[in-house]
């Protein structure tokens, strides 16, 4: 009976043990994959550090690309395109003009009546849709007969008050957000797509006149007058409110940004320059590439498995097309390499499920148990019962990815200023008049910087850290907000045929 009991109370002590082992090694793995996903985010951290040293690195590096640039053509990944405008819109312009703007997620319709001196701009009108998915891929010919007749539609709901114009052909300001070389003012041919956009027909073509024969196609009686980057539209408006505004950048599904340059510094096409002094440059700033710029390998997959692979390295680095796509990434091996959801998670393997403005909701999400990150985890990834320390980490993740790109655009900016002696380095460039900065505009559109505070916040303080307090508050960055279509409005009243 002894022995049965000792035989018994042995058995349950070497289960009890047995029990109590497994549970130390669950605890112990789980601490030690809570510690390896830690780990993963810390790592993440320092490969996209952005210290101020480095920033001015890339400021450099963004200044030389520019000068390369304007040096030779492919004498840099800048491709800095000759806009032709060298005439901004200084209030003076008067009629009614209509203008197209096509180039991110939505596509936009816009008349804006100009009350000539005095009375600026009198009242606009824009209709937005999204671009169908299927045309983003599809033909030219599909793609501008569909905007044609869209612009079709909504000149004749004209109705509302505008003025009535005679019959005679309207002239049309065009915005077409992709890299264009301009051969006139009013046409250009795509030299490769970006932002998700392929059309392999339209890549060499004259793009102003593919929209006209469609135009023309559909009875609809209007010419491209000025066809522009939405930057150089931007760029219009913003000199059109203030003549201080010297560039315009966007970040939003894609970036890129354009300046005013001396012509005696675009040494490249001299010949096919006026004497007019200054002419606005598209920098095409989204392919800018240097070794400065923090690379992790989350950026390396995600531009090898893009249709566009070693092309547009900043914006991958910067536009909203990317920004939800490398937090995923990093959240994949995260689930992969840990045990932190208790989902399978298997939707974070899906490219591009994660969009920025989701990624923006849960990086500013501040109520006390993170209840949005909870949300988009669940509604969007199917993950759910995420723990408040991994929604934490899931921010922190955000943060980490979203601060990188917004200092990197600062950098960039400040790249801009140097280049035209307006960011208070020194010498005769300096951008001083006698001993003072001079006032500085520079207009920022697009989603990321007009919708996602964190991301505009980062981008300001980035931008005072790199020039200095002397220098800073000398540099305004404002807002713009269809910019892009109405100052294309503006160009093509400035260059209108009938003016
Ligand atoms: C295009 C630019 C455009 C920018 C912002 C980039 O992908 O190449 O032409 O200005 O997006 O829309």
């Amino acid at each position: 009976m002894a022995r049965v009991g000792l035989g018994l109370a042995v058995g349950c002590a070497v289960v009890t043990c047995a029990i109590a082992a497994a549970l130390v090694s669950r605890s112990v793995r789980r601490r030690w994959r809570w510690g390896q996903a830690v780990a993963l985010v810390r790592e993440l951290e320092v490969a996209c550090d952005t210290p101020v040293g480095r920033l001015r690195q890339v400021v450099d590096a963004m200044a030389v690309e520019m000068h390369a640039g304007l040096a030779s053509d492919g004498g840099s990944k800048l491709k800095m395109l000759l806009t032709f405008i060298d005439n901004l819109p200084d209030g003076t312009e008067e009629g009614t003009y209509y203008a197209l703007d096509l180039g991110g997620t939505n596509f936009r319709v816009l008349r804006v009546q100009l009350g000539g001196k005095g009375s600026m701009i009198l009242s606009h009108k824009v209709e937005s849709q999204p671009i169908p998915q299927e045309l983003m891929t599809g033909t030219s010919e599909e793609l501008f007969t569909f905007i044609a007749s869209i612009l079709k539609r909504f000149v004749q709901s004209e109705n509302d008050g505008f003025q009535q114009l005679p019959d005679d052909r309207k002239d049309l300001g065009f915005t077409f957000s992709f890299p264009v070389k301009q051969l006139s003012i009013s046409s250009g041919v795509l030299i490769k797509w970006t932002k998700g956009f392929s059309i392999e027909d339209a890549v060499g073509k004259d793009i102003a006149q593919c929209l006209n024969e469609a135009m023309t196609k559909i009875g609809l009686n209007m010419r491209v007058a000025a066809l522009v980057n939405d930057t150089v539209g931007t760029l219009a408006l913003g000199h059109y409110n203030d003549e201080d505004t010297v560039a315009a950048v966007i970040i939003g599904t894609g970036t890129n940004a354009c300046y005013l340059e001396r012509t005696d510094a675009i040494i490249k096409c001299q010949g096919l320059l006026t004497n007019s002094g200054a002419m606005v440059v598209n920098m095409e700033w989204g392919n800018f590439w240097s070794s400065h710029l923090p690379r992790t390998s989350y950026d390396i997959a995600l531009d090898d498995e893009s249709p566009n692979r070693n092309e547009q390295g900043f914006e991958k680095m910067i536009s909203g097309m990317y920004l939800g796509d490398i937090v995923r990434r990093v959240l994949y091996r995260m689930a992969e390499e840990s045990d932190i959801f208790l989902d399978p998670a298997k939707n974070l393997s899906v490219p591009f499920i994660l969009r920025t403005p989701l990624m923006a909701n849960m990086h500013e999400d501040d109520s006390p148990d993170l209840t949005e990150v909870g949300r988009v985890l669940e509604e969007h990834l199917k993950i759910s019962r995420v723990p408040l320390k991994v929604r934490r980490l899931v921010v922190r993740v955000c943060d980490i990815v979203t601060r990188r790109a917004s200092r990197l655009a600062a950098a960039g900016i400040v790249g801009m200023l140097k280049k035209t002696g307006r960011d208070g380095s020194g010498g005769v460039a300096s951008g001083r008049t006698r001993g003072k900065p001079r006032r500085t505009v520079v207009v920022v559109e697009g989603g990321l910087y007009i919708g996602y505070t964190m991301f505009k916040q980062y981008l300001n303080e980035a931008i005072g850290e790199i020039l200095g307090d002397e220098v800073a508050p000398y540099v305004l960055l404002k807002v713009s907000e269809d910019g892009s279509g109405i100052g294309a409005a503006l160009l093509a009243a400035v260059y209108s045929s009938n003016r």
